[in-house]
């Protein structure tokens, strides 16, 4: 079987390194308060904070902001959890509150439970409500941990919605709540902002990448031995990045178990992928306007987009903001691009 694994949350074989974070979250996680965890897209939030609840025994509540439509749907998302959590008849008698009852519902075939309310219910008292018996069940002794996920969609679930959250939030004691976000811009407007409510809510723990020794190591263990600078060659390409340090090996692997390639095959794998997301960049680079793609551009040569007098700086600046927003563009000390295969279809592409 294929060692390497992208795309989904990784645990036990697949899960390298993160013993530094694993240690600080599992302490932060023994104290009364709240953790932010923020990184670029895929470099395995999910995974560290998963691990770390495989390890624990509190009862443990998952939401995904993105899957989040309203402010009723949280307040029925935030029900479902946790009658999956408590048998109904122990749940029935903490709910003597409710103001607004919900209306469960059962499918019979795969046993998923259903929520809902009266389409007219007013949302606020839903969430008041619902985060209500979350404080009534959570105790000192079965301390909940309640994970967000894509915590920085709160902006656009509704209006104040991230206000009356935080409210809620404030009053409840003996949890611990994970905040988890990849835009990092937007993460920093709501935590570190100082007129935004959620200002100072947790600790914010920044995630990197995996160390290079760490990757190596582990790529090194997986790989046939027949290939012995593959790996060096691999996370000079991926400069480390968890998701395509993982995705390139796969298909490294499959080359040389498969096809017995060995000669060029990292550069070969390279190929394959790009021309696997061929149509996806295609389709990507159709979306923008011509300032991004000269911005692009310019940083798939290399070049610092800042630095060029080409255009207005207020022009290059805006433009890698919005670049940035969307993903494809990452700042460690200088600008590049995120993706290693977009960009060197850029290069193929830049005629
Ligand atoms: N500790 C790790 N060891 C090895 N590979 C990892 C590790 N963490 C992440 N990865 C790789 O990165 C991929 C993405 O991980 P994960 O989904 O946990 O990231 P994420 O930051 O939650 O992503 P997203 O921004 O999409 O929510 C995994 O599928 C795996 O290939
Ligand atoms: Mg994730």
């Amino acid at each position: 079987m294929n060692p390497f694994k992208f795309g989904t949350i990784v645990d036990g074989d697949f899960f390298t390194d993160r013993t530094d974070e694993t240690t600080l979250l599992t302490q932060k996680l023994d104290s009364e308060n709240h953790l932010v965890l923020i990184s670029p897209r895929r470099f395995g939030k999910s995974s560290l904070v998963q691990r770390v609840l495989s390890h624990s025994s509190r009862p443990q509540i998952l939401l995904d902001l993105q899957y989040v439509m309203s402010v009723s749907d949280f307040a029925a998302q935030m029900l479902k959890a946790l009658f999956r959590l408590y048998p109904m008849e122990r749940l029935r008698h903490a709910m003597t509150h409710f103001r607004i009852s919900p209306t469960l519902s059962m499918d019979a075939v795969t046993g998923a439970l259903e929520v809902n309310f009266q389409p007219t219910a007013n949302a606020t008292v839903l969430l008041e409500d619902a985060m209500a018996l979350l404080d009534k069940v959570t105790s000192a002794t079965d301390r909940f941990i309640v994970v967000i996920d894509e915590f920085q969609e709160v902006m656009k679930i509704g209006k104040g919605f991230d206000r009356q959250l935080r409210s809620l939030m404030q009053r409840q004691k003996n949890l611990n709540y994970i905040l988890l976000g990849s835009q990092e811009s937007m993460m920093e407007a709501i935590f570190e902002n100082k007129k935004s409510p959620f200002y100072h809510f947790g600790q914010i723990i920044r995630l990197g990448k995996i160390p290079y020794d760490d990757f190596l190591a582990y790529i090194r263990n997986r790989m046939p031995n027949d290939v012995p600078s593959v790996p060096e060659e691999i996370l000079e390409i991926s400069s480390c990045h968890p998701y395509y340090t993982q995705q390139l090996a796969s298909q490294v692997w499959e080359m040389v178990t498969y096809r017995h390639l060995t000669d060029g095959v990292v550069q070969q794998a390279v190929d394959a992928l790009v021309r696997m997301h061929d149509l996806d960049y295609e389709r990507l680079w159709q979306t923008l306007n011509r300032t991004d793609r000269y911005t692009l551009r310019q940083l798939s040569q290399m070049q610092q987009p800042l630095r060029d007098r080409s255009q207005a700086t207020s022009t290059t600046y805006s433009s890698l903001l919005r670049l940035m927003k969307l993903g494809y563009v990452v700042k460690t000390d200088h600008y590049e691009i995120e993706d290693p295969f977009f960009l060197r279809w850029l290069r193929l592409n830049s005629n």
